[in-house]
């Protein structure tokens, strides 16, 4: 099998891990707080260690982290209904992996898939025990119907941290310098922080988080990421600068405030890597 066809094969799990990470992560936030929901969101964080693991060994490998997400079980009218279509999602994963792992030669990518295929097989049993466990907790969906202008900000928040968490994923990966990974990774760490903030807020407020992304930039040339990066967070610390304007609830205030503080640090960091980056070219 040739490098380009293992690329092809490990995007395809990569596909997956995404798809997986937004449909558990869409369930632990429409449960709100509580002992289950840390338990998915837990899930959801191993699947976010998958996903890094195989860009890693994509871009190791000379290919380039698809970001298409795969599909999604996002239907079901309980919790109970939600923990098994992660069953049947973790079920696809299971028999992916193994496919994979059957047609791969390279040891260290098997060695790799097998890891996580063990992870998967597990979660499978959390899902599966969770199917019964829902129903004995009466474990609720929360969110609500709430369409104002609050939801709407809550929403465009959303969506641009789920573009950005990938925008900066995907810039990492394909960095060269190290700095400008690390940087990356951590500032992606820190919007997924923002999303989680936003999609709890919007369901504990009496509205739906809606996970959805905008485009994402492609560039490969490390000045032009950098460039397409320090835009976006100057448009978005503007944007949740006027949304802070505009709501009234003081907790939410300091929530908009507080994320805004955080990207005009992303605007300075990015700045002083794209100036050192100039500074090489
Ligand atoms: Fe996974
Ligand atoms: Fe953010
Ligand atoms: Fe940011």
């Amino acid at each position: 099998m040739t490098s380009e066809q293992v690329v092809d094969l490990l995007n395809k799990d990569l596909e997956g891990e995404h798809a997986a990470i937004i449909q558990y992560l869409g369930h632990a936030y429409a449960m709100g707080e509580g002992e289950m929901a840390c338990e998915i969101e837990a899930i959801a964080r191993e699947e976010m260690r998958h996903f890094d693991w195989l860009a890693e060994t994509i871009v190791s490998l000379g290919g380039v982290p698809s970001l298409v997400r795969g599909d999604m079980r996002t239907g079901g009218d309980s919790v109970s209904d939600w923990m098994r279509n992660n069953v049947l999602q973790e079920d696809d994963a299971i028999a992916l992996y193994e496919e994979h792992i059957a047609a791969i030669d390279d040891p260290r990518t098997k060695r790799l898939l097998e890891r996580i295929l063990s992870d998967e097989r597990s979660h499978r049993l959390d899902f599966a025990h969770f199917v019964d466990k829902a129903k004995k907790q009466g474990a609720e969906d929360l969110r609500g119907e709430r369409q104002d202008r609050v939801a709407q900000i809550l929403n465009w928040g959303i969506e641009h941290e789920y573009t950005v968490i990938l925008q900066y994923l995907l810039h990492g990966y394909m960095a060269r310098s190290e700095e400008v990974k690390e940087q990356m990774e951590d500032q992606a760490v820190n919007e997924m922080q923002h999303l989680g903030w936003l999609a709890e807020e919007m369901v504990g407020g009496g509205g739906t988080p809606r996970i959805e992304h905008t485009e994402v930039d492609q560039s490969t040339r490390p000045v032009d990421m950098l460039r397409a990066d320090i835009k976006i967070e100057k448009e978005v610390a503007a944007g949740y600068d006027r949304a802070e304007k505009e709501v009234d609830d003081a907790g939410l205030k300091r929530l908009l405030s507080r994320i805004r503080d955080h990207e005009l640090y992303h605007v300075e960091v990015f700045s002083d890597l794209l100036r050192q980056e100039e500074g090489q070219g």
